[in-house]
């Protein structure tokens, strides 16, 4: 995609979409949009029309799409966020660091075993499942049924107007999905009350108990979105970084011989291949951007994917993967302002323990066959990583 978004950038940076949205595409735009309080993330209020039908039908009426916090505005927003950020917390995250290690350990044991495996089944995947699983104290959850369910849901993050994505199979799918999710996690949150461990779920359902004004809905809601933020964005993150240092083997052998650029490389592997390329607004105003000016109503399409890779931030060179970048952070693949990642920080370091620890461990480490990508717009990752150790 990414000769497209240059296209863009240099010729329509905010381009009124045939389909009916804009779809802005240079860093600073991008920038200025997500982290504008004048904008919406509400579908409803968007003009009614092709998209917005679109957009309503594809998303099931479920606790997720009517109040997790990335589809809600202040003052909802602000004290959800506040609620699960009390448990979600920077030493909650940090605490999982050892079992992190233990989980990747594991896994590279299993894979040198092996000597030649998909590394996106063997390695990228389960991990962030297993770690969050953990985190929320999720009992006994079913890893294949969960990952059935996820996978079903990631096509509703598909842009508009993709015809996969409207296809009345895939969107009966995604509705039995999130029914059948969203009922698991009622379940588990009953199980959860009358059996309270030191976990984040306890932690979230006596939050609530204290009067801190979480409905059950909107529990369900929160939970549900963690255990889906989390999920294919950190998976994606990992292979989309082991793909690009493969296919990059001075970048492979600079972070060989200087280790400490483990932190530095994850930033460039979030700019370079960005797991989510998109996320979008809504305007509720008349809003001057660039040359345009988009009416009120619009679905705004940010494309974080073409915003890294802006040669006006990251220089002739934003094209190539460059782990020591000194601007690898100007990156918006966390997104910006309110709604901004509350996960970053532990994406970031599963991908450090995660990647880290992969090319330390295997030195010959290389690609055995070729890459199969899924084929998504704005989940950009792979489906097979085939490679030797
Ligand atoms: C929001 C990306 C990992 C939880 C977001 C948004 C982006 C994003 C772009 C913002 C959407 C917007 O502004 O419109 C990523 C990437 C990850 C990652 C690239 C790769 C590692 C995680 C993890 C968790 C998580 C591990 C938690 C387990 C969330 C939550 C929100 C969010 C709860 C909603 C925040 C809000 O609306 O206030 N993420 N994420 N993410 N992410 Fe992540």
């Amino acid at each position: 995609p990414y000769e497209h978004y240059r296209m863009l950038r240099d010729t329509d940076p905010v381009q009124e979409h045939p389909m009916g949205f804009w779809f802005v595409s240079r860093h600073a735009e991008v920038s200025k949009v997500v982290r504008d309080a004048r904008m919406s993330v509400k579908s409803h209020n968007l003009t009614p029309g092709p998209i917005r039908d679109q957009i309503n039908e594809l998303i099931a009426d479920t606790p997720l799409k009517r109040v997790s916090m990335v589809v809600t505005d202040p003052p909802d927003h602000t004290r959800l966020r506040s609620l699960v950020g009390r448990v979600f917390t920077p030493r909650a995250i940090a605490a999982m660091e050892p079992m992190i290690t233990g989980l990747v350990d594991a896994s590279l044991d299993r894979i040198a075993d092996a000597g030649s495996v998909d590394l996106a089944e063997a390695f990228a995947y389960p991990l962030p499942f297993t770690v969050i699983t953990t985190m929320l104290g999720m009992p006994d959850a079913d890893p294949k049924r969960l990952l059935e369910l996820t996978e079903a849901l990631v096509i509703a993050l598909e842009p508009p107007g993709i015809d996969a994505a409207f296809d009345i199979k895939t969107k009966i799918a995604v509705e039995e999905a999130e029914a059948e999710l969203s009922g698991m996690m009622q379940e588990i949150i009953a199980w959860k009350r009358k059996h309270p461990a030191d976990d984040l779920l306890t932690a979230l359902t006596q939050a609530e108990q204290h009067g801190d004004l979480l409905t059950d809905e909107e529990l369900v809601a929160q939970v549900m979105l963690l255990y889906l933020a989390g999920h294919h964005t950190t998976v994606n993150l990992i292979g989309n970084g082991v793909i690009a240092l493969l296919r990059n083997p001075d970048q492979l052998a600079l972070l060989r011989s200087n280790p400490d650029l483990i932190g530095n490389a994850v930033e460039e592997f979030l700019r370079y291949e960005s797991p989510l390329q998109e996320t979008s607004r809504i305007t509720l105003a008349p809003y001057p951007l660039g040359d345009r000016e988009i009416p009120p109503g619009a679905l705004v399409v940010t494309c974080i994917g073409s915003a890294n890779r802006d040669e006006r931030v990251f220089g002739p060179d934003a094209d190539k993967l460059r782990i020591d970048r000194e601007q690898a952070r100007q990156h918006v693949s966390f997104s910006l302002g309110a709604h901004h990642c509350l996960g970053s920080a532990l994406g970031r370091l599963e991908a450090r323990v995660a990647i880290g620890r992969l090319v330390a461990r295997f030195p010959r480490l290389a690609l055995a066959g070729p890459v199969r990508w899924n084929g998504r717009i704005n989940v950009r990752g792979a489906k097979e990583i085939p490679v030797s150790v």
